[in-house]
């Protein structure tokens, strides 16, 4: 308890500026959200920051879209879409496929991102993404500017170099990105793991 008191103690910068309401929740991740492959619809990639976990069981999330966006009309018509986590080496990736729309362009052949199939939707994954979450779609609730699809999780799949022989995923390995008030950043050093601050340290005896 006192170390939690002490670390605390050592933020005594309090004084605050009031801001407009606004969108500053900060750092969210920022994705590649693959959509359509269908008949109708060829395969498309949009960047998404307003996405969020909603539910664990069943695993659900939600993304937030505008409805004049290309992918809107997609993932309206076909249910269904897949987050891919990118990682720093997709980053110009990420931030080209939320400038340009596909309506315009094949983003996939612009950005040098490559299809592979998903195993439980029909739209592709991104396969140099290293996380892909495949989901359908189960609620569509209009918010204002932004219409949000709140989805189940369908399929996950990890790339193989980040799990390491106990199976444990090392997301600290993946060099994912985080996005903030218009800047992507890479995130860092593993700072504490879930309870840390609860546990007893193992092998410290007492003298
Ligand atoms: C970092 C970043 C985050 C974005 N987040 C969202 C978002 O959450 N929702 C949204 O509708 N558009 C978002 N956009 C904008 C779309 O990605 C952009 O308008 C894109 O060109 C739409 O592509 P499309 O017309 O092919 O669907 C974001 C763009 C960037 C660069």
């Amino acid at each position: 308890m006192d170390k939690i008191k002490r670390e605390t103690a050592r933020n005594d910068r309090f004084e605050k500026q009031s801001w407009k309401p606004g969108n500053v929740l900060s750092p969210l991740p920022v994705v590649m959200v693959s959509c359509g492959g269908v008949p109708e619809w060829k395969p498309n990639i949009i960047t998404i920051a307003w996405i969020g976990s909603v539910c664990s069981d069943p695993p659900m999330l939600s993304i937030s879209v505008r409805p004049e966006r290309y992918s809107y009309d997609i993932i309206q018509s076909t249910g269904e879409f897949v987050v891919n986590v990118p990682s720093r080496r997709q980053a110009r990736a990420v931030d080209w496929c939320g400038m340009v729309s596909g309506r315009d362009v094949d983003k996939w052949e612009g950005a040098g991102l490559t299809q592979a199939q998903a195993l439980k939707v029909r739209c592709p994954i991104i396969r140099e993404c290293p996380i892909h979450i495949e989901c359908r779609v189960r609620e569509t609730l209009n918010l204002g500017s932004h219409v949000m699809f709140v989805s189940e999780v369908s399929a996950v799949q990890i790339s193989s170099s980040l799990i390491d022989a106990k199976g444990r995923f090392q997301l600290e390995k993946a060099g994912l990105l985080a996005y903030g008030l218009g800047q992507y950043f890479e995130i860092g050093a593993v700072i504490g793991r879930f309870g840390f601050s609860v546990q007893k340290r193992k092998g410290k005896t007492r003298r």
